[in-house]
């Protein structure tokens, strides 16, 4: 039956019904009219369906694919989306409907925790990996949900901050990603964030879900909240949010239905969120599915992208690749225990982990292993580095493992700081006092601070490279020659990133003041030196750009030039097109990326390399009209292998639209101060903390009511709970912390039932010292549950 029948037939019950979910993962079903269930799992870079086996949750296994911060690195929409569609296999064959993936918020910062999660700093890039693997999945008859729409660049007190970020910024930088997806692959759902923007929880912000998404994008899928992101229901339904996740109890669905009566919520709005909703289900319901590829091809899949992402960043008197002839020495425990992949709702229970050395041990590579560093501690132990300097010397092929141990980065929680563990630091300062000759292998979700690393003679950056632990051994070895470029900038150190000052673990709200100068957007427009510019990759081959020829029209500017390949390996190179305004009459960065194309060479072939760019993607967000102004004159052209390595430099004349210039144009400088960023945005500023004190409410946290007995008591409780899925947790102390600075309303939907938002409610009176009250709705509220 066509969803609008379905919806005349639907009760009012039966409508708000479907506007939650029935359990962690599912959408409501209504048996009477042949409406069924939709299951979701995570995502993104693999499946996680959950299951209920013996009483136990476990998740089922499936291949673990690169995750983004590697799989970006690959600059190949052609492969991402092979790779969406392999994760898409999977999701058919565990019936799963919908991949909760994937992630494109932008790298603000190297210390978010979940930046392994997301591809990249720079938008465009972002966008259009997403759109392949959305394309990907969704050609296999699956859907999938982009998120966390939006702004959601930090996890410490993701819950409840706000982000405040200026309209432009919002739409150049960190809409964008979202926008491209959306309108190149229509994803079937958009997952909104936890967080607020300027003030808004994104569950209900109507700007967000409507004005910008629907709109001025015209989406027409389903937007679900993120697991526990809902704060007003009410709201949320009168700003477009369709399906709240996971099941929250009775509590929301009451206010609904009471909203529903009083009239604050129309019939219209609630229509129009069902009729969605149905939508979506007759999608699933006669999707064409088709199983292309069996476990082992997944596998391989796995292999191949991480193969084709992964960067050499350095390689001094071509010391890569090694000569098989000589024996090697591995170094660095994570050679034996991985770290490939993050932590938190992503963690995949791997179909088949195979580390480097069980690799070099499949592959009859002969080899000695030397721990160099205790991987469990951040204890020096001085005499697994001894060894490994004593070892040094009798080997010509070395190869040293240096990276992120799992707790240092986490989904839940920010990194700190930059720095790997001091043991690997010394471990690399010892070797080079004995010998440079040596590749370290990089594994990390984000970047690290590399100090000496720097001076051994080869580094390889693996990121997380999925199960295919041991990807990087045809790479070491010339079988695979390199072609993966940065998807983000890799700064010296902490300090020189643009948003350091207004990255913090401030409680209520993030200024985004750096802008538009977002990773390499300020890197390179304020000439700040790098560790390692974004778009960055070598290759054992080399390139020759030739040929450049560039024509516009009306609609296009068109790119022709060719690309060869003048050294002894096959090899691919990706070649980078960005476009800059010198005398914009807006703020601008010297150049952005605006095209980019991946191609494979033969030796000493030569192809040509075609690109036809829109120009109303140079178009600048214009406050005033709410819209994108293609602004007249001068544009340079810059094509090259790098965002810094630039081959041809070219101007071109454009006309442009009649336009009025913002109110307010900021002085064009790295990091506004509080006058600028008030002015820019129209307002005064959010303060940054708070001290959240009595009266609690649900948005209080644990940790703001633990100074009471009713607070003490629940934090001791949950601290109890948590202890005793300690084993889950990488890191017990930060995702204590975490989980105590939830708001109290997430605490409640997050315990599966354990605690009723009412009950909840009940908590916080009795902490604001209403007592009987308190006590009056917890009572009430184990009966309405029951009921
Ligand atoms: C994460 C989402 C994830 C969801 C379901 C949330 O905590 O932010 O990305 O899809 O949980 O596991």
């Amino acid at each position: 039956m066509e969803a609008k029948k379905i919806l005349k037939k639907l009760t009012l019950k039966e409508k708000i019904l479907l506007l939650f979910a029935a359990d962690w993962w599912s959408t409501n079903k209504i048996d009477r009219l042949g409406i069924q269930s939709v299951r979701t799992s995570d995502g993104p870079h693999g499946l996680r369906k959950e299951v209920f086996e013996n009483g136990k949750k476990h998740n089922q296994t499936a291949v673990c694919f690169p995750p983004a911060v590697l799989s970006a690195c690959s600059f190949d929409p052609d492969l991402i989306q092979k790779m969406g569609q392999a994760i898409a296999c999977e999701a058919i064959e565990q019936g799963v409907d919908i991949i909760l993936g994937p992630g494109v918020n932008i790298k603000r910062s190297p210390l978010c925790g979940r930046n392994f999660e997301y591809f990249s700093e720079d938008p465009f890039l972002a966008g259009i990996i997403a759109a392949a693997f959305i394309k990907g999945v969704q050609n296999q008859g699956v859907g999938t949900s982009i998120k966390h729409f939006a702004a959601n660049n930090q996890e410490s007190y993701r819950a409840i901050i706000s982000a405040e970020i200026d309209e432009r910024t919002l739409h150049e930088i960190y809409f964008k990603p979202f926008e491209i997806a959306i309108k190149q692959s229509k994803p079937w759902t958009v997952m909104c964030s936890y967080n607020k923007i300027n003030g808004v929880y994104s569950s209900q912000n109507k700007y967000l879900l409507t004005d910008i998404l629907r709109d001025f994008w015209g989406y027409e899928g389903v937007v679900i909240s993120d697991w526990g992101a809902v704060d007003d229901r009410v709201q949320g339904i009168k700003a477009g949010l369709d399906i709240e996740f996971p099941y929250s109890g009775k509590y929301n669905f009451n206010s609904v239905l009471e909203a529903v009566i009083s009239g604050e919520i129309t019939p219209y709005e609630i229509d129009c969120c069902v009729l969605r909703i149905l939508k979506l289900i007759e999608k699933v319901k006669s999707a064409n599915k088709s199983i292309l590829y069996d476990a082992e091809q997944r596998r391989n899949i796995a292999k191949e992208v991480a193969q084709n992402s992964i960067v050499l960043l350095k390689n001094d008197d071509n010391i890569l690749p090694f000569d098989k002839n000589h024996k090697l020495l591995v170094i660095g425990a994570l050679a034996k225990y991985p770290r490939y992949q993050g932590s938190g709702s992503s963690k995949i229970n791997p179909y088949r982990l195979e580390s480097f050395l069980d690799g070099l041990n499949n592959q009859k590579i002969d080899y000695e292993y030397l721990d160099g560093y205790d991987i469990k501690s951040d204890e020096i132990n001085y005499d697994l580095i001894a060894k490994a300097v004593a070892a040094c010397k009798d080997y010509k092929n070395i190869v040293v493992f240096a990276g992120l141990p799992e707790e240092y980065e986490s989904e839940g929680y920010d990194r700190k700081h930059m720095r790997l563990p001091r043991s690997q630091y010394l471990l690399i300062d010892e070797l080079l006092k004995v010998t440079a000759d040596f590749a370290v292998v990089l594994s990390c979700g984000s970047p690290v601070e590399l100090d000496n690393i720097i001076n051994a003679k080869a580094i390889l950056l693996q990121y997380l490279t999925g199960e295919a632990a041991d990807a990087s051994i045809d790479i070491i070895y010339g079988k695979v020659n390199p072609s993966g470029k940065l998807a983000e900038t890799w700064p010296i150190k902490l300090e020189d990133n643009p948003s350091y000052q207004n990255f913090t673990r401030d409680n209520n709200a993030a200024h985004y003041k750096e802008t538009l100068f977002v990773g390499h957007r300020f890197y390179d427009t304020f000439g700040k030196p790098v560790a390692f510019p974004f778009g960055y990759g070598l290759s054992y081959t080399t390139f020759e750009l030739d040929n450049f020829k560039i024509k516009t029209d009306n609609e296009n500017i068109y790119i022709h030039l060719t690309v060869k390949n003048t050294g002894e390996f096959d090899g691919a190179e990706v070649v980078q097109v960005y476009v800059g305004k010198p005398d914009s009459a807006v703020v601008r960065p010297k150049k952005e990326l605006k095209a980019f194309k991946k191609a494979f060479l033969r030796i000493g072939e030569s192809k040509e390399i075609k690109f036809e760019i829109p120009k109303q993607s140079l178009s600048f967000y214009n406050t005033m009209t709410k819209n994108w102004t293609l602004e007249g004159g001068e544009y340079v052209i810059y094509v090259g292998t790098s965002s810094t390595d630039i081959v041809f430099e070219h101007s071109i004349k454009i006309d442009g639209d009649k336009f009025p210039l913002p109110d307010y144009i900021p002085p064009k400088k790295p990091i506004l101060n509080d006058d600028e960023f008030a002015r820019l945005l129209g307002r005064s500023l959010t303060p940054r903390s708070v001290q959240r004190k009595r009266p609690y409410d649900l948005n209080s946290s644990l940790k703001d009511i633990s100074k009471t007995l009713i607070g003490r008591i629940l934090k001791k409780a949950l601290a109890k709970e948590l202890k005793s899925q300690h084993h889950n947790m990488p890191a017990a102390q930060e995702t204590y912390e975490a989980v105590f600075e939830l708001p109290l309303r997430m605490l409640a939907m997050l315990s599966d039932g354990l605690v009723s938002k009412e009950m909840m409610q009940g908590i916080i009176d009795i902490a604001n010292r209403k007592y009987f009250t308190g006590l009056k709705k917890i009572m009430k509220s184990r009966k309405i549950n029951k009921k």
